[in-house]
């Protein structure tokens, strides 16, 4: 530090550079610092959290006080923590406030690396979902490669309504939504995390959602800003975590299966994609992997498995081509596992 002289700012600087525990985001661009006050070597602020996830305000504590204290001139620091956020949740919890006020239940689906297949699922079991009789909505926040507009086959871009909010597009009877409508698809684009808390609050605000019982959400991969903001602003049902049957695979998972705990969002489950190949003719399922990983990851975590959905060169097909295996092939073993994913998510929520 250049400076030698304690101001409001070298101590607003120390503190950004404290981040919350497994994300990427620091405390002061979160609205965390609160009536910050230096003067005569002494800094004092309030930590205002919004989750009370056990262990997370000592560690925050502890470490913008070492922050702080690296400062030149420093004396004393007094910080007041304070959680006004939600308290863990256990069950499916209606969602907050005025956002998404006529969505019962929002279900994000996650995974801790990409090409697993989690956009393939969100869509068939946003499909899945409206088979079984519900009003579903598709929102996809994946900022490095949101892939909704290929895969439920849009073209065109969404219009806004009287109200200046944006229409989602209508297909296959789930209504969608794309951080892509917002994106240039040329330009690739380095998402900071403001620019990210944005557009996440763009999805979730400004589309005119409308009365619906599912909100099915499409995560980037990993744990970052994304996964965050949504927690903060909504109030998420839970999270579905793809993963496939490979060890790697499965680590990542354990990641992002932490991630949501300690943000109080509970996981529905954890589902296996490209579980196993059925072969169309004599019905053998054949592991091509290995089999039982998914299981026993959720075992191990103590969380419900919901399934494995077989691997099938029709999903890819069907996906690449915008209609969904559901839509494409309502009669084959892949949608059937969907509609049990569906069946499975459905009541863990309580729908
Ligand atoms: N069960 C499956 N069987 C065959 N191909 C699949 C299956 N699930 C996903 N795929 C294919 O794998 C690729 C990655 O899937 P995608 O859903 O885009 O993953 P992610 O969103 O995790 O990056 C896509 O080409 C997709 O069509
Ligand atoms: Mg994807």
């Amino acid at each position: 530090m250049s400076q030698t002289t304690l101001t409001q700012e070298t101590a607003l600087e120390a503190l950004k550079k404290v981040k919350y525990p497994g994300l990427s985001r620091d405390i002061v661009s979160f609205g965390f610092v609160q009536d910050l006050n230096v003067g005569g070597g002494n800094v004092s602020f309030r930590l205002s959290l919004t989750s009370g996830t056990p262990g997370v305000a000592e560690q925050l504590q502890a470490e913008c006080e070492a922050a702080l204290r690296a400062l030149p001139g420093v004396s004393s620091v007094t910080i007041k923590v304070e959680v006004k956020g939600p308290q863990p949740v256990t069950a499916a919890a209606p969602p907050q406030k005025d956002l998404l006020n006529g969505t019962r239940f929002i279900v994000a689906v996650a995974s801790g690396k990409g090409g697993v297949g989690k956009s393939t699922v969100a869509a068939n079991l946003a499909l899945s979902l409206t088979r079984l009789g519900y009003r579903v909505g598709l929102m996809d926040s994946d900022i490095y490669g949101p892939s909704q507009q290929m895969m439920m086959g849009i073209q065109e871009k969404p219009f806004l309504n009287e109200d200046e909010k944006i229409m989602p597009i209508a297909r296959f009877g789930v209504n969608v939504m794309s951080i892509g409508f917002l994106m240039d698809v040329d330009t690739p684009v380095i998402w900071r995390g403001p620019m990210v808390y944005k557009a996440v609050e763009q999805l979730l605000g400004d589309v005119a959602w409308g009365q619906q019982d599912f909100l099915i959400v499409d995560l980037p991969p990993g744990t970052g800003d994304a996964q965050l903001t949504l927690t903060q602003k909504v109030q998420l049902s839970g999270a579905v975590i793809v993963t496939t049957p490979q060890d790697v695979a499965l680590i990542d998972a354990r990641k992002g299966l932490a991630m949501f705990r300690q943000v109080n969002v509970p996981v529905l489950g954890i589902i296996e994609n490209m579980s196993f190949y059925e072969c169309p003719k004599c019905h053998h399922k054949e592991h091509i992997f290995k089999s039982g990983g998914g299981q026993k990851t959720a075992d191990l975590l103590g969380v419900p498995f919901l399934g494995g959905i077989p691997i099938d060169p029709q999903v890819a097909l069907s996906g690449d081509a915008g209609m969904p295996i559901v839509a494409a092939n309502p009669s084959s073993v892949v949608t059937e596992a969907f509609m049990n994913l569906a069946r499975g998510v459905a009541k863990t929520v309580g729908a």
